[in-house]
């Protein structure tokens, strides 16, 4: 069943794709008409705290789109967003592209949840990016907070009102989710005029969400996929269940494409018709990050890499557990 499963969903990505030469990421199609990139470069830096220097992601930015990237994704929380766009505003003094060309991903954080703060709140995050609209305008979490941190008694499906209002007024060409569970998506999609465009969640080899991505697209809502490194890349050693980048099962599959075990990762996710979100500083990764729409994983390979599941999580907020819209499983 899981064979069949893998196996239409690879003949759905040839079809979107097919094989394209490495450098720019081809687009899918949102519910609501638009294309969105492939790839984002990941700009939020809580789980790598040796980058946590934002002053790296002018560049990082400049240099992603630079290499071929079209999508950015940020969020209020990141406290980047003015960096972010002094990046993109210097890749589009170089003439080469326009506004039109870029798509800007933003979110809305958890203590401007009520109906009318979501207008304004993305209105402060435009003003930081300097930008009069975003591609992309998606609720960062389905919990709502006061700004003394204790939980607020504020339903999503009125925040989702919000973001409705941001899109009507022009301010979102797009709108959607993040960290949302099905039961809360479920809830959404029967209780409001329109349809979240992406749920953004966390997807890799450790954590390989197949209950959810399969409900996502059998609703027609994209996967993205952020931490998507899992743990490959050093993270906290207590918490860092394998593969790492030595295993020999990716690395076997990295020498065969003459890739590195983090694009197998990437191509991993792509290949299931996701949307990877690889955060870097770093040029040579960033430009590496990107390319891995030239070749294609086998069936088998794919099916090895799901096998890695473990469902632990990168992102794990235990510290929220407490709150009744909290989407991950609670731990004891
Ligand atoms: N919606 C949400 O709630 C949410 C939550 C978490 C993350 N996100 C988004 O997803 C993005 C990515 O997630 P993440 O930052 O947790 O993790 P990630 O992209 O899985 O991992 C980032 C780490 O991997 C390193 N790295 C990148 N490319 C590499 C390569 N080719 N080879 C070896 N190492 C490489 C980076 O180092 P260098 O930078 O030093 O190169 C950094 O330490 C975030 O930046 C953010 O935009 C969203
Ligand atoms: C392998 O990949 C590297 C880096 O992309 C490239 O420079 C090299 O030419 C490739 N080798 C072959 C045999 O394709």
């Amino acid at each position: 069943m899981a064979s069949s499963r893998a196996s239409s969903l690879l003949l759905v990505f040839v079809a979107v794709y097919g094989v394209v030469s490495g450098g720019q990421a081809p687009t899918l199609k949102l519910n609501d008409g638009r294309l969105i990139p492939a790839v984002a470069l990941g700009t939020g830096r809580g789980t790598s705290p040796e980058h946590a220097d934002v002053s790296e992601v002018r560049t990082a930015v400049r240099v992603a789109l630079e290499a071929g990237y079209r999508q950015v994704d940020t969020a209020a929380i990141y406290g980047d967003e003015t960096e972010v766009g002094q990046g993109i505003s210097d890749f589009l003094a170089s003439g080469t592209a326009g506004r039109g060309d870029i798509f800007v991903t933003t979110k809305l954080w958890n203590d401007r949840h009520a109906k009318d703060q979501v207008v304004p709140a993305l209105r402060e995050s435009l003003k930081r990016l300097g930008l009069d609209y975003v591609d992309l305008y998606l609720i960062h979490f389905p919990l709502a907070f006061n700004a003394d941190d204790t939980p607020a008694n504020i339903d999503y499906l009125e925040t989702w009102q919000g973001m409705e209002e941001a899109r009507r007024l022009g301010l979102a060409k797009s709108i959607g989710v993040s960290n949302f569970n099905q039961q809360q998506l479920e809830r959404l999609l029967a209780n409001s005029q329109t349809k979240p465009v992406v749920n953004e969640i966390e997807v890799n080899p450790t954590l390989t969400q197949q209950p959810l991505v399969k409900y996502c697209q059998d609703n027609d809502i994209v996967v993205m996929a952020y931490s998507p490194f899992g743990f490959l890349v050093t993270r906290d050693a207590e918490h860092s269940p394998p593969p790492h980048l030595d295993d020999p099962q990716l690395l076997a599959m990295a020498n065969k494409y003459n890739k590195t075990v983090p694009q197998i990762s990437l191509r991993y996710l792509a290949q299931r018709g996701l949307v990877p979100i690889p955060k870097s500083v770093t040029k040579k990764r960033i430009e590496q990050n990107i390319d891995i729409f030239d070749f294609q994983l086998t069936f088998e390979e794919m099916c090895q890499i799901d096998a890695f599941n473990k469902d632990i999580r990168v992102i794990d907020i235990p510290d929220w557990q407490n709150h009744p819209d909290y989407p991950f499983k609670k731990s004891l």
